[in-house]
């Protein structure tokens, strides 16, 4: 792919809140920064016009609560359409780690994500989109 350059202009207070997500990402340069606060935007963008995108959400929780696991795989079957595949990693005694890797409509994967994160026993949660 070519590279292109372009010159731009900046307040220096903005200018200094970039070279902080610079040192903060540990980007190795302002291009390199400038390309993720794009890709960030079109990730937002994406969702917000429900487009195809993909995703995955990570939850833990206890697997001693069986109603729990039975209410997460009825949630998971009615959304297989979205979901490309799962991983499930028995952390300790308690706890479960599973990891939904999602490929689907913005909204889909968020209400998907939404009822997983709200069952009772899921004691952390999280949902991440992407687009390519
Ligand atoms: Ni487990």
């Amino acid at each position: 792919m070519q590279i292109r350059r372009f010159g731009v202009s900046l307040e220096d207070d903005l200018l200094k809140k970039l070279d902080k997500l610079v040192g903060v990402h540990k980007f190795p340069n302002r291009s390199q920064a400038i390309r993720f606060l794009i890709r960030k935007n079109l990730v937002e963008e994406a969702c917000e016009k429900n487009k195809e995108v993909s995703g995955a959400i990570i939850l833990i929780y206890d697997h001693h609560r069986r109603e729990l696991v039975n209410k997460s795989l009825d949630i998971q079957h009615d959304f297989s359409h979205s979901i490309l595949s799962t991983q499930h990693v028995h952390l300790d005694h308690n706890n479960c780690l599973e990891i939904i890797a999602l490929k689907g409509k913005a909204k889909n994967l968020k209400e998907l994500s939404d009822k997983l994160i709200a069952l009772k026993g899921v004691k952390h949660g999280k949902l991440v989109i992407s687009t390519t």
